[in-house]
């Protein structure tokens, strides 16, 4: 049995200020893109798989009951789990691990997937996850790998090694978020392939390859869980316990350290929507590079990226920003900082 284990609890800082703690950029449909929230057509991506059991959507409590509504309007069984504090990701799949151990037993598989993409092809998507279910061995944990096309340091990166089977491969290694020079290598090198953040394993493997890397996110995440209450429909975790876990990503964690690692290539014009460059390489552009969302007006602008809630944002003779209007916050950055916004955020938090 498949059970997708959906990470919503994410801040999604770069996308300030259309991105909010009170509404982080997984609940909202960027223009452009879709109608649909970004949860929500993860669900939809997720409803024509085979062999379904019930999704666990994993995130905070302040969103509790936007998952549980975008859960309901979706159609698909399934529950939310709550953390009481951030962790990171490792932590969250561990405590999900856990819980369907409980639930369908240790060979039941895990599908994790992020709640910040676009994909364009959902039947390649489907495929992939079928070609990866198929060459799940025992033990493995299967990663997803895009193939590159410039030198993102935003991501993960997969040397991929022997073929196994068609469009599956051996992972030599794994490096979570080079810096600029070696993402240029890995892009030059060839064998490197982006790692789309969705995971398959088993529950009980997954729990076994933390157990030997982290094994503080291992107990910390066993405790809440074993400490869970029920409250409503929701699943909470147990504070303290919870609190007590390391904060790390599982591609931290898990992914780099690990021996039992596969890859299966994804070619389903797959896109992380991680900054504002990236939400306008998905919305497209025009033909002068700009792209514009709502009430704008462009003259003799280049390569920006306006975003307009309400008021009406006209720009004359600027290149490479990055503008985006709301009913309370307004953003101008230059382009090329705008891996930034997030430390921005940080600092108009504590300080603004
Ligand atoms: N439940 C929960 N709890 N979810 C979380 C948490 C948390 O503490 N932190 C992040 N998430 C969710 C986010 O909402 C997102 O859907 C997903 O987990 C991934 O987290 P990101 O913070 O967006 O990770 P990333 O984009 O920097 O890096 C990951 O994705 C890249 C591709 O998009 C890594 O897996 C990279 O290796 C990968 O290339
Ligand atoms: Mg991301």
């Amino acid at each position: 049995m498949l059970i997708p284990v959906l990470l919503a609890g994410g801040v999604g800082s770069r996308l300030w200020p259309l991105s909010r703690q009170s509404r982080p950029k997984q609940f909202l449909a960027l223009a452009g893109t879709s109608d649909r929230s970004l949860l929500e057509q993860t669900l939809g991506r997720v409803r024509q798989l085979d062999d379904l059991g019930p999704a666990l959507i994993v995130g905070n409590d302040e969103h509790r009951f936007v998952m549980a509504e975008q859960l309901r309007s979706s159609g698909i069984d399934g529950r939310v789990m709550i953390e009481p504090v951030g962790r990171n990701t490792a932590p969250a799949v561990a405590a999900a691990a856990f819980e369907i151990c409980a639930r369908h037993g240790g060979d039941a598989e895990l599908l994790v997937l992020p709640t910040d993409h676009a994909i364009g092809d959902a039947a390649a998507f489907a495929d992939a996850i079928t070609r990866a279910r198929a060459n799940a061995d025992r033990g493995r944990l299967t990663l997803f790998g895009v193939t590159p096309d410039r030198a993102e340091t935003g991501y993960g990166y997969i040397q991929a090694g022997s073929v196994l089977a068609d469009g599956v491969r051996t992972v030599q290694r794994f490096v979570e978020k080079p810096d600029a020079e070696r993402a240029a290598e890995y892009l030059a090198h060839g064998d490197y392939f982006w790692n789309s953040g969705m995971f398959l394993f088993g529950a009980q493997d997954y729990l076994d390859a933390l157990a030997e890397q982290a094994p503080d996110i291992h107990a910390a995440a066993a405790a809440a869980h074993a400490a869970a209450r029920t409250d409503i429909d929701f699943l909470r975790l147990d504070a303290d316990a919870f609190a007590a876990s390391p904060a790390d990503s599982i591609d931290y964690a898990v992914m780099e350290g690990t021996d039992r690692a596969v890859m299966v290539e994804l070619d389903a014009a797959w896109n992380d929507l991680g900054s504002w460059s990236a939400v306008a390489r998905a919305a497209g552009r025009d033909a002068r590079g700009n792209s514009a969302r709502g009430d704008v007006w462009l003259e003799d602008s280049d390569d920006c990226v306006v975003h307009s809630q309400g008021r009406l944002v006209a720009t004359l003779g600027v290149r490479d920003h990055v503008i985006v209007e709301t009913a309370d916050a307004v953003l101008v950055a230059d382009r090329s900082r705008e891996q930034d916004i997030k430390t921005l955020v940080q600092r108009l938090a504590v300080e603004g």
